[in-house]
């Protein structure tokens, strides 16, 4: 009931971090993988065997409507593209980017794979955050984009059953790539983390993927607008 092999699957935000290991574990799964990201995209590593990359801007209609175009079938949409601009969020310049990113562009990869994924009955998986569910005062775009996740993965769940797609979203806890390198690098602020994460350690992009492929899976046939934290119980203490 696991088994996704040979489905067709797109990963934005699949050139580096989190989105880089979802679209290797999709891979291992059996998926034809396409992962994209911003063509300039410092990614963590090179894409996995049987991963084809494409370049994206989520901010972008030409862009998205570009990749879009060339692709023949599509069971799967992962989007994992998002930035923060912490500290720098206030100046609303940055604060409009940042929602247009990690939310505005959510909503036009899901418009814009919707006939697709709507003649194979597929899933889509946002990607939210632990600041889905707090405040944060160093970063409100980034935390009311990720709020505004959770509601449009509900509004989209509602919406879209009626054409047999599932749109689920994950809650990563704190996870080491390079959005959140500083946190890393800062001995004060990485522990202040880890002391409240009852697994005591800082989540690998690896960690994502298991909770990925289920909500794609026929096992998750019934679970749609659902955010899942995948967090070492970060929300629970
Ligand atoms: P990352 O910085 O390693 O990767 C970000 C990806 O987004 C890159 O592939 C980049 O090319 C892509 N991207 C950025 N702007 C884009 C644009 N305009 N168009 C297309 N692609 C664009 O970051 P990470 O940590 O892997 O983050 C992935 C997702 O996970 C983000 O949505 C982030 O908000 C979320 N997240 C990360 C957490 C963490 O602790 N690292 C925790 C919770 C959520």
């Amino acid at each position: 009931m696991f088994d996704i092999s040979g489905r067709h699957a797109l990963v934005t935000g699949g050139t580096s971090g989190i989105g880089a290991a979802i679209a290797a574990a999709l891979s291992s799964a059996g998926c034809h993988v396409t992962a994209a990201g911003l063509p300039a995209a410092e990614g963590t590593g090179v894409p996995a065997p049987g991963v084809t990359t494409a370049a994206l801007d989520v901010t972008d209609a030409a862009s998205i409507d570009r990749l879009a175009s060339g692709l023949s079938r599509l069971d799967i949409l992962v989007n994992a593209a998002g930035i923060i601009r912490r500290s720098a969020e206030y100046d609303l310049e940055t604060f409009a980017q940042v929602v247009d990113v990690n939310l505005t562009g959510t909503m036009r990869l899901c418009s814009a794979c919707r006939p697709l994924l709507a003649e194979q009955g597929g899933s889509i998986v946002n990607v939210a955050s632990m600041l889905t569910f707090f405040g944060a005062g160093l970063a409100p775009a980034y935390s009311a984009s990720k709020g505004g996740i959770a509601q449009l993965t509900k509004s989209l769940a509602i919406a879209w059953a009626a054409e047999g797609i599932r749109v689920n979203a994950i809650a990563p806890g704190w996870i080491a790539t390079p959005l959140t390198q500083a946190l890393q690098d800062d001995p004060a602020r990485s522990e202040a983390i880890l002391s409240r994460t009852p697994m005591k350690r800082w989540g690998t992009p690896g960690d994502l993927a298991g909770s990925v492929i289920f909500l794609c899976s026929p096992a998750a046939a019934f679970v749609t607008g659902v955010v899942l934290p995948v967090d070492g119980g970060y929300l629970i203490s």
